[in-house]
């Protein structure tokens, strides 16, 4: 079942005017929300980054956040997967094609889940293929914005190449991936770059920043080189449906050196054990926003 604009309906019999401007401009924002055994994960902190994309193109949020914690727990109810990802889609809404905002109309609130798909144990032991690319995006990397089309052509980019995602470089510097946000390691110590207008402040990024500072885990929040994504021991990505999985190989490259080149490296595997662990005490309580 999927939510349209107040209706609860099967997907195929949802239907959008053509003069959506989520369809006509890419003119709204979304949210992916993993939900397990009923329990959607961090909806608090899922539903401000949405007010936050929101604020950023200048929609006006459609729903209370007492509405939206409603409308998410009841989509989890209405589908039959024990894990789900939740997707919501707010668009500024329908009216004859102009660049400038229409007025008086109504955003287009639409919301589907599927089965939530993490990655398969094989990938978890090998970890996964990257390449490196120049981000190209606009400069709003932290809105989190329907108009995708960098994303999925730098995406493609690395399934060409048969990897499984592109790490990004603007001006020498780490970014993100196409659909994660990147840690490196090296000797031990956890390195990501700072949120900003670069990258998308990934809600799976915060968890494992929480974790680690709460296992004392030495951690730097600061601009990282290419020359460090290429000399890391370890290099992982993060997104609510990937986890913390290990980036391998980079361009071709064995990650790391040692007995552990090219294969997930111990502090992954113990930010992957502490991650889970995490999800376990939240299914435990669980907290309406
Ligand atoms: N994408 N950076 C980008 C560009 C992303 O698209 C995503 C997630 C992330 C990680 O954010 P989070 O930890 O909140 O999932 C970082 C989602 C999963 C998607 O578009 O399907």
């Amino acid at each position: 079942m999927i939510y349209l604009n107040g209706e609860w309906m099967p997907i195929e019999q949802a239907r959008i005017p053509v003069l959506d401007r989520g369809f006509i401009f890419g003119d709204g924002v979304y949210e992916v929300i993993p939900s397990y055994s009923g329990h959607p994960f961090r909806l608090r902190e899922h539903l401000a980054r949405l007010q936050s994309s929101l604020d950023g193109v200048r929609i006006e949020n459609p729903c209370s956040l007492a509405r939206w914690d409603e409308l998410v727990r009841e989509i989890v109810a209405k589908n039959p997967w024990e894990d789900q990802g939740v997707y919501l889609q707010v668009t500024r809404g329908v009216a004859p094609r102009d660049h400038a905002f229409p007025k008086g109309v109504k955003p287009t609130v639409f919301m589907m889940s599927n089965p939530l798909t993490t990655p398969a144990p094989e990938q978890r032991e090998r970890g996964v293929a990257a390449i490196t690319v120049a981000d190209n995006r606009w400069l709003r990397c932290d809105i989190k914005s329907v108009s995708l089309l960098a994303n999925c052509l730098l995406r493609q980019s690395a399934v060409d190449a048969g990897a499984a995602e592109s790490v990004l470089l603007r001006d020498g510097f780490l970014t993100e991936g196409s659909a994660s946000n990147i840690f490196a390691v090296k000797d031990g110590v956890i390195i990501t770059p700072p949120k900003s207008n670069f990258i998308l402040p990934g809600i799976t990024y915060d968890v494992v920043i929480e974790l680690a500072r709460a296992n004392k885990l030495p951690l730097q929040i600061r601009q990282v080189s290419e020359a460090e994504v290429r000399d890391a021991d370890e290099l992982w990505l993060t997104s609510s449906t990937k986890e913390v999985l290990s980036i391998s190989t980079l361009d071709g490259s064995p990650v790391g050196s040692g007995k552990n080149a090219g294969k997930p490296g111990p502090v992954a595997a113990r930010m992957y054990q502490l991650y889970q662990d995490y999800k376990r005490t939240v299914m435990r309580a669980p907290a309406r926003v």
